[in-house]
């Protein structure tokens, strides 16, 4: 199985950014124990991260195909991409959506996500474990739609 992790705006500065919120743990950080957990589940794992929306919706576009599953952290995009959102949909690709921090519990205009219902389910609020928990349910759907 092959998992392309997709992450948007700002998340390039985890480590450093707002780090009472979002963590410490750099995005390099959480790719080397995504990648790990991924080799001993027999996944490959591809991480790749873009502040610009066109270039979110153009990898998610190429993932079909390519890849089993688009595991997505759209950041700010999550909020406001209806590009996105049309890609996943458009291009038939098995999206799943991750957040560090619980969206639902946080400003108002972070509660939507227009992202969501093109996915297949939405992880959000266990940091840096919701990359993991987002494998996991890729692993999961796999297994019980193969
Ligand atoms: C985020 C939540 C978004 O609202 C925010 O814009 C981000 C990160 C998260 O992972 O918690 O950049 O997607």
């Amino acid at each position: 199985m092959k998992v392309l992790f997709l992450n948007g705006p700002n998340l390039n500065l985890l480590g450093q950014r707002e780090p009472e919120i979002y963590g410490s743990m750099k995005l390099s950080d959480i790719e080397d124990m995504v990648r790990e957990h991924g080799e001993r589940h027999g996944v490959e794992v591809v991480f790749h991260q873009s502040n610009h929306e066109g270039e979110l919706v153009t990898q998610v576009q190429q993932s079909a195909g390519n890849y089993d599953y688009v595991i997505l952290n759209a950041a700010a995009y999550t909020h406001s991409s209806i590009g996105l959102k049309d890609a996943i949909v458009g291009a038939g690709v098995k999206a799943i959506e991750i957040h560090l921090t619980n969206i639902h519990a946080r400003e108002s205009y972070r509660q939507t996500s227009i992202i969501a219902q093109s996915c297949i389910g939405s992880i959000n609020g266990f940091e840096a474990g919701s990359y993991i928990l987002g494998l996991e349910a890729a692993i999961l759907h796999n297994n019980a739609n193969d």
